[in-house]
């Protein structure tokens, strides 16, 4: 294992549009908390950063929904963010916020670097505006099929079901998310980033350099982008909420989000170093030779993957100044219950819903979590799976073994460390598998393992278990009270070590065994001893470090999942429009609809919606315009029999008679499909 001199450890800066879920925590912030707890109490040089997200247009299009301002919504969510990062006991050195002025000029600075040393090119180019709302639309206001993995509602900027990053004009049938038109072009002026001259510094810093220290998840999606070639990104935008282009004539211009949030990362650090007397530097910039030796980890979920491994890092090989991230350990996506977690379908597992429901089960949830982390692939929470752990694991194994070793210590040794003497062979090995743990576990962390480290760390537990059942020490306390004696003193040995062990992973827990020990939290180089208490010691009272969630809790939480989901189901039912007025028979006889077959289809001149046809009605042969051009092409309707209502009166569209109607069905979304005889039926056949 090799030590660095310094980590800078940063933790995806959430956005603030919203109050965090269980997702969050599993993505970033549970793996990053574990990690720098771990290298804290291995007393190494560490900095863990993090903030809020406060630009970009999942801000404003939050404010827009909430009608309110983007200002009203950070300062919201902000507060709220940071309150359950702490009660979690998410342990970031400074958790900031992009919307502080020294964020603001940092990222200027950047960009300033950039721009003077000609890294940017300057093009005027197309871009989607929305004429109802006078606005561009970049990045999440406009929304599109994916041209990678066709996903219906990828964003102008990134497609969240593969991971690709996009250019607007990449989607395929994009639509403005303010109006659900259809947008229109126009030039504006922006300043990109040519990836694509970065290719061959990416291909040997990544591909060839990175092969095998990152995550295979990670790894390979890198890869695969960069031998597909990179395209140059805007780095500015046209939007009103953001960081200022710090250029004469650029008034009105922001930062890219992606651009700016990052830097995120290093404006937290600074203000971090302010307000603790520290320098930001050595965290983040190439140092001289003896000192360059800082490591930067980025921990995200996947969806982040292409900004902090591809464009981050370009950015800041760009400046010359900067260190690149060492490890990006990405974790894949958590589900619940069977389906993709949801914030704006309230799919979630709020966290501050949850610390209502359970208080002071912080540690539970950190271990839950843990346990199923999306390290590899995507994983599952449920609400049984959760009572299960707990109450097989947490209580049943980890607090039952603590409770033991405490109980038995009050009851035969007065509540003092006892006296280890003369040990057996059970007690040595018990000792040497002790010894075993701690490099164990840490191997695990520091391959970002965090599931094989909690797994071992409960085998601990399970170890101590095993011992006081094998040993038996209530059978001697007449016979043989020595023997007693050594027992407890080598079981609460192991209990001083679960404390030290399963600090980064259930951080309350183990501040209840110390409590409970009646010692100060020990280092991790101590752990392994079994000699960390010394006999004689006084170790306080017993207290339950877990209690067994009942079936009625757990039952809540399902039935309040699945009122959501019902809730989610009458919403969809509500974008089907309501029966019309009954009418009598002879209403629907005056109808005279029959199967026609569409002979010519061309465009319409000066329309994107009509499309004209010639139909043979059997009756005859007639002109029908239809507004179903963005749904089917004039060759492919060319040969289909379709339903005409024949007797419509006949009407002026766009300079043309049409003279009947083609029936279509109209889905909630808007897309159209036409109404087909099954097999096919003479033209002219009536509907009746
Ligand atoms: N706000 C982004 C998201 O939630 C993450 C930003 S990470 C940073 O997906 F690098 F930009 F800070
Ligand atoms: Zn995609």
């Amino acid at each position: 294992m090799k030590n660095y001199k310094r980590y800078t450890v940063t933790a995806a800066l959430p956005y603030a549009n919203g109050p965090l879920h269980i997702g969050h925590l599993a993505g970033a912030y549970i793996p990053s908390d574990i990690y720098v707890r771990y290298l804290r109490s291995q007393g190494r040089d560490v900095v863990f950063v993090c903030g809020s997200d406060e630009h970009g247009v999942a801000i404003t299009l939050r404010a827009k929904k909430d009608g309110t301002t983007p200002k009203e919504i950070i300062d919201k969510y902000h507060k709220k963010i940071k309150n359950s990062f702490e009660e979690f006991g998410i342990s970031f050195d400074i958790y900031h916020r992009t919307s502080a002025q020294i964020h603001h000029e940092t990222s200027q600075e950047f960009f300033n670097i950039l721009y003077e040393k000609g890294e940017f090119v300057e093009k005027e180019s197309d871009q989607f505006y929305d004429e109802e709302y006078d606005q561009y639309l970049a990045d999440r206001y406009i929304i599109g099929t994916c041209p990678n993995c066709a996903f219906d509602s990828a964003y102008g900027d990134q497609c969240e079901k593969c991971g690709s990053s996009l250019n607007p004009t990449d989607l395929i049938n994009p639509r403005s998310v303010l109006s659900g038109k259809e947008p229109l072009i126009r030039t504006t002026k922006h300043w990109y980033l040519p990836l694509d001259k970065y290719q061959p510094w990416l291909e040997e810093w990544l591909i060839r350099g990175k092969k095998n220290d990152w995550k295979s998840n990670v790894y390979g999606q890198c890869s695969s982008w960069i031998k597909a070639g990179l395209q140059p990104r805007a780095m500015t935008r046209d939007l009103d909420w953001g960081v200022d282009v710090p250029l004469p004539g650029a008034e009105g211009k922001k930062l890219y989000v992606w651009l700016d949030a990052p830097i995120g990362y290093i404006s937290a650090t600074k203000q971090w170093a302010i307000e603790n007397g520290k320098d930001w530097k050595p965290y983040w910039k190439k140092q001289p030779k003896s000192e360059n030796d800082s490591r930067l980890i980025h921990f995200i979920g996947k969806d982040n993957i292409v900004f902090h491994c591809i464009i981050f890092p370009t950015i800041l090989n760009a400046t010359g100044e900067y260190i690149l991230p060492d490890n990006v350990p990405a974790n894949e996506f958590l589900n619940l219950e069977g389906d993709k977690l949801s914030t704006s379908r309230n799919w979630a597992v709020w966290l501050h819903e949850y610390l209502e429901e359970f208080p002071n089960k912080q540690d539970e949830l950190r271990y839950v979590l843990c346990s199923i982390l999306p390290e590899t692939k995507d994983s599952e929470f449920t609400w049984k799976d959760y009572q299960a752990r707990v109450n097989n694991e947490l209580v049943a194994i980890f607090g039952n073994y603590v409770n033991r070793a405490i109980v038995l210590t009050h009851k035969f040794c007065n509540g003092k460390v006892p006296i280890k003497s003369e040990l057996y062979e059970i007690d040595k090995e018990v000792i040497h598998v002790l010894n075993s743990f701690p490099e164990k576990i840490s191997s695990a962390l520091e391959e970002f393992k965090f599931r094989e480290a909690l797994g071992l760390y409960i085998d601990l537990a399970r170890t101590g278990n095993k011992y006081l059942a094998e040993t038996e020490p209530w059978k001697f306390i007449k016979t043989a009270p020595e023997r007693v004696d050594t027992i407890l003193n080598i079981a609460l040995q192991i209990v001083a070590n679960l404390s030290i062990l399963g600090e980064p992973f259930l951080p309350n827990s183990s501040k209840k065994i110390n409590a409970i020990l009646n010692c100060k939290q020990l280092k991790w180089s101590d752990s392994g001893s079994s000699e960390l208490l010394k006999a004689g010691h006084e170790i306080g009272e017993a207290e339950l470090l877990f209690e067994k969630v009942e079936d009625e809790v757990i039952e809540k939480q399902i039935q309040k999942l699945k009122s959501t989901a019902m809730e989610n189901g009458k919403e969809t039912a509500k974008s089907v429009a309501p029966q019309k007025e009954v009418i009598a028979f002879d209403d629907f006889m005056k109808m005279d609809m029959r199967i026609g077959t569409i002979l010519e289809a061309e465009a319409v001149p000066k329309s994107n919606k009509l499309l004209k046809f010639k139909v043979d009605t059997g009756i005859d042969q007639r002109t029908i315009l239809s507004g179903i051009a963005k749904h089917y092409t004039p060759e492919e309707m060319i040969g289909k029999q379709v339903t005409v209502l024949v007797n419509l009166a006949p009407r002026n569209i766009m300079g043309f008679e049409s003279q009947g109607m083609i029936l279509m069905a109209e889905n909630s979304d808007g897309a159209l499909k036409l109404l087909q005889p099954s097999d096919k039926a003479d033209d002219g056949a009536e509907i009746s």
